[in-house]
């Protein structure tokens, strides 16, 4: 492997770090392209700090594409959640197809970091019978299967759970800061937004969920909860702004305690806590008019609403 250059692909979150932390730490550094692939789905400052976290890390060969616009493009009215899932992963592999012959390397492997849980959710687990939960897109893309087929894939985490991501990260000497952070799905936003994505949906998506997450850190939260995020409803509901009735969005709350997102409990907040949260949201993202807390567990519900 070490003779080939490897390409990985990044779209923020902890397991693409920790799997560009292997691979600088196991090949030659000058092997190993990291290609971030900005999809505009992301959290707020996200692509910043994984660029940031990436080159820190000693990366040599590190591009990021802005595809935020082509995203959108090809999310338009959208609604179903597994075609928005098959659009976001394949575009992905789409552009970093079309990425890598400017990187000016004749053949790469293609790095991801998948993980056991998204084998298990696609239906692909070892000596697996299950049904397809959803499909992770960086499992079931056909372009990935193609590249699969043709042994072009390397998944260096793709036998461990995110508890042991995170240990794996640690070993690699990555800070708690990166190792801790919440899990953060491909698709991204995408999944988030309910029904179709639009630019101003992924703004004010990005706010609220900037806001919950600043709470949680500010009150001493975010570490005592495996996955906290918002979601953006595909309704309106009224609400008084001044003398007048104002219709604004719903955003939905989601707190999950677990340990490998196989199963997870609702995280018993401080109604003190909560109202606070949604004060911050309504008080800062004028589009929003409602904050709803999702207190459902998994099962029956998944962790993700799509
Ligand atoms: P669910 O919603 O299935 O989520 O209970 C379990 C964990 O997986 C993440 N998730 C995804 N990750 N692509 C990903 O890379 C996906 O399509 C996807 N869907 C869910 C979810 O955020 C949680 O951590």
């Amino acid at each position: 492997m070490g003779r080939f250059p490897v390409l990985l692909l990044i779209s923020g979150g902890v397991d693409s770090t920790v799997a560009g932390a292997f691979l600088l730490k196991v090949l030659d550094p000058s092997q190993v392209y990291l290609l971030y692939i900005d999809t505009g789905l992301m959290r707020k400052a996200e692509s910043e700090e994984v660029m940031a976290n990436l080159s820190q890390l000693g990366a040599r060969h590190l591009g990021m594409v802005d595809a935020g616009e082509e995203f959108l493009e090809a999310l338009a009215d959208i609604e179903d959640p597994e075609r928005k899932r098959k659009i976001i992963g394949d575009l992905f592999i789409t552009i970093q197809e079309r990425e890598v012959s400017s990187l000016g390397i004749p053949e790469a492997f293609l790095v991801q970091g998948t993980l056991y849980t998204d084998l298990i959710e696609s239906g692909k687990g070892v000596g697996s019978k299950a049904q397809v939960i959803k499909s992770h897109h960086n499992v079931r893309s056909p372009l990935i299967e193609r590249k699969r087929a043709a042994g072009k894939v390397i998944e260096p985490l793709d036998r461990l759970y995110k508890d042991e991501v995170r240990a794996l990260g640690r070993l690699l000497g990555l800070p708690d800061r990166i190792v801790g952070r919440h899990p953060f799905p491909g698709p991204g936003l995408g999944v988030r937004i309910l029904g179709a994505v639009t630019q101003e949906k992924c703004d004010i998506l990005r706010e609220a969920d900037a806001l919950f997450i600043s709470e949680l850190r500010n009150r001493g939260l975010y570490d005592k909860i495996w996955q906290a995020f918002c979601v953006l409803l595909p309704i309106h509901s009224v609400g008084v702004a001044g003398d007048e009735r104002k219709y604004g969005y719903v955003v939905a709350l989601r707190a999950v305690k677990s340990e490998d997102g196989m199963t997870a409990d609702v995280y018993p907040f401080d109604p003190v806590d909560l109202i606070a949260i949604s004060s911050a949201i309504t008080n800062k993202v004028p589009a929003v008019g409602r904050v709803a807390y999702d207190v459902s567990s998994k099962p029956p519900a998944t962790i993700e609403w799509e």
